[in-house]
């Protein structure tokens, strides 16, 4: 696997003259983030070798190289989805190329569902942790240990010192945001409603179908990440509106110049 990888990030390097060490990635609704990355350059995910293609409404696939305020970024316009089809390895084989082009800090975003009942649509939560509940691990097989440790912790899979940065950032902008666990589950379906309340109970506050590969992956592979999820929908037994696609696109669009404050600020104080 090293092989392909080290394939793609040649062709990467081939095409930019600056890798930065900050990489993001664009979820549900918030590919419109990338207009506020300034001195762009465009690769499609199509012409990238060994990149899977995504294929969800929504999501344009393009790795973007730019400038986030004073900070030079990569950015995922685009993620891919294990409910899409994709395994594990296609999942997060992105990571594996910033891994090996020397990124060191990974902000990840993505849109989800609000078990925590102080949770209101549209807000903003910073990932402290996380539960695994897809069927596989994205580091099932043999370890190649250039890559990262067999046996890899996850006590701080998000980074405590980029949280209390965010938080700090986020108060100076008088921004209400919530903390809490992100529970990743394999979707394509929204949850039942016992099933919110049983993530709820498991010590969840909110429920996603991404983002938990690509975390594990960053922590085996040494690179800090930073997670928030936009609230688009809320999820529990008394919880009578059912989530749709096109909600939860809308509730992550109108969260999202706020998103992009957060992590802009942030970005540009590491
Ligand atoms: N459940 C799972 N994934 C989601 C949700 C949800 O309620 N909202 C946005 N992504």
């Amino acid at each position: 696997m090293i092989d392909t990888i080290r394939q793609t990030a040649d062709y990467i390097r081939s095409q930019v003259e600056h890798i930065p060490e900050t990489a993001i990635i664009l979820g549900t609704g918030l590919g419109a983030l990338v207009d506020h990355i300034e001195d762009k350059q465009f690769i499609p995910y199509k012409e990238i070798p060994n990149f899977p293609l995504s294929t969800v409404e929504g999501h344009s696939g393009n790795l973007i190289f730019g400038k986030l305020g004073q900070k030079p970024v990569m950015a995922m316009q685009g993620r891919f989805h294990y409910y899409e089809g994709y395994d594990m390895k296609q999942v997060t084989f992105p990571i594996r190329v910033m891994q090996e082009l020397g990124v060191k800090i990974l902000c990840v975003s993505n849109a989800a569902g609000g078990m925590n009942k102080e949770f209101r649509v549209g807000d903003i939560m910073i990932i402290t942790d996380h539960i695994n509940l897809f069927p596989e691990n994205p580091l099932r097989g043999r370890n190649d240990d250039r890559l990262g440790p067999r046996f890899p912790s996850m006590t701080n899979a998000y980074s405590p010192e980029l949280i209390k940065k965010a938080d700090e950032v986020a108060d100076e902008l008088g921004m209400r945001v919530m903390h809490g666990v992100y529970v990743g589950t394999p979707g394509p379906t929204f949850e039942t409603k016992a099933e919110y309340e049983y993530f709820r109970i498991i010590g969840g506050d909110a429920v996603g179908m991404s983002t938990v590969p690509e975390v594990i992956v960053a922590n085996h592979a040494g690179i800090k990440v930073f997670g928030v999820s936009v609230i688009t929908d809320l999820g529990g037994k008394e919880i009578t509106v059912e989530p749709t696609h096109e909600e939860v696109q809308k509730a992550a669009q109108e969260a999202q110049p706020r998103m992009m404050k957060l992590i802009s600020e942030l970005v540009n104080r590491i």
